[in-house]
């Protein structure tokens, strides 16, 4: 099947793809809805982070702690153009989890039209994973507020009958998934970020499985904040994007006190430094911003219409060849329409994990279980699916060996 990106080319870049998996397997790595794999573009500039630039950023006054501010600074910089931001909107955080958390502890802290009290309400769906659930739970937990949320319907997408009901005009925040990271189901969101606004709710986009994989607009979405994981997009672990609008950023009270996050401190009092910095307390996470913003460079130059089109073809291929493989269920969209490349199916009879272990056999690497949304595996009366994620690494040969897996798992657990 002819491509819009050219994979071998594409492979050569990633040095993982060398290493042999078991029996001597090459690998058919499906599982970039968890993590990524990191192209040499990303672990160079690691590298040359901690060769050429390592100091604290923004305390030494000395050559190499300048050259460690501009690298960390320059990150910053690809990030806001990557998002089509002002950089002084975008926060280092340590991953999308501490982003969400982040938000929750904050708006909790502050006063005013952001803050969350008793009786106020949150929004989240059923399609949340745990980082864009549990934040906003304890948060209604700790402060009295009530959390609502859209259920789901079987095909993966949102039941938005009762929008009225569920967003009132008691509704603080809406934080919502770009994409489940179980089905690949992109909810409809105009209209949820439309109820949300005109009650006077701030909407908090979870774009993990988005952002690395399509192009994602902020200003088009009409969205407040935006999160989003570096390792999920070619990125380093232990660096995560926090997005907010500037005006709202402003209003905001820090989550984590220390170094860096301050204008002035007495013994008994302090006073916060100016967004970004005031949300980046200690020395933080330089080298992973450097290699995320070689990461998102790299994204940005196979582009990402280009990748989101190449995903979808893959997903078109395995969505066809899974829907005809007797005993095999497709779980969420059963077809590309309003979906990413992310694809949960069962097989009858069979435990997901036992299904892992087969595909494993065939040097296929995919998650199974719950896949950190068990309300959603909850409501669709499973124990879990098996879930394979496309990138930009995957092609046609990969589909081909999964279906073969698949069917070879089916076989070998009906035979016994
Ligand atoms: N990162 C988790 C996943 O695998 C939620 O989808």
């Amino acid at each position: 099947m002819p491509t819009i990106l050219d994979v071998a080319s594409i492979k050569r870049d990633f040095p993982i793809f060398d290493e042999k998996m078991r029996g001597g397997r090459r690998l058919v790595f499906l599982d970039s809805g968890a993590t990524s794999q990191k192209p040499i573009a990303v672990l160079d500039a690691e590298r040359d982070f901690y060769s050429r630039r390592n100091a604290a950023v923004h305390r030494g006054s000395y050559f190499l702690a300048e050259e460690a501010s501009a690298a960390f600074e320059g990150a910053r910089q690809i990030v806001a153009n990557f998002l089509e931001v002002r950089s002084d909107e975008v926060i280092f955080t340590k991953s999308a989890t501490e982003s969400l958390n982040a938000l929750a502890v904050s708006f909790e802290r502050t006063k005013g039209v952001l803050n969350i009290g008793p009786g106020d309400e949150i929004v989240v769906s059923e399609l949340e994973h745990h980082a864009n659930l549990l934040p906003w739970q304890q948060l209604a937990k700790r402060t009295g507020a009530v959390l609502k949320w859209f259920g789901m319907n079987p095909d993966g997408s949102l039941d938005l009958s009762s929008i009225g009901s569920i967003i009132t005009p008691r509704c603080k925040v809406v934080a919502i998934t770009h994409q489940s990271n179980v089905l690949g189901s992109v909810p409809d969101l105009a209209p949820i970020i439309a109820a949300a606004h005109a009650v006077g709710a701030v909407v908090v986009l979870d774009g993990c499985q988005s952002v690395p994989h399509q192009p994602v607009s902020v200003e088009d979405l009409d969205v407040d904040f935006l999160v989003f994981s570096g390792h999920k997009a070619l990125g380093p672990t232990g660096i995560g994007i926090l997005w907010g609008r500037y005006e709202l950023l402003e209003q905001m009270e820090p989550f984590l006190y220390g170094g860096s996050m301050i204008e002035t401190v007495t013994m008994t009092d302090s006073t916060w430094a100016a967004v970004p910095k005031r949300f980046e307390a200690g020395v933080p996470n330089m080298a992973q911003a450097v290699g995320l913003a070689a990461g998102l460079t790299y994204l940005k130059g196979v582009g990402l219409a280009n990748i989101h089109q190449h995903e979808m073809e893959l997903t078109k291929k395995t969505l066809d060849g899974l829907l005809s493989i007797d005993g095999v269920k497709v779980i969420g969209p059963q077809d590309t329409k309003n979906r990413g490349g992310v694809i949960s199916f069962t097989i009858d009879q069979l435990h997901p994990h036992d299904v892992g272990q087969v595909l494993d056999q065939y040097g296929v690497a995919v998650r199974t279980g719950h896949h950190c949304a068990w309300p959603l595996i909850r409501k669709l009366g499973l124990m879990g699916t098996t879930r394979a994620s496309f990138y930009l690494y995957n092609d046609d040969s990969d589909v081909d060996v999964l279906l073969e897996s698949v069917v070879a798992a089916r076989d070998y657990f009906r035979k016994r």
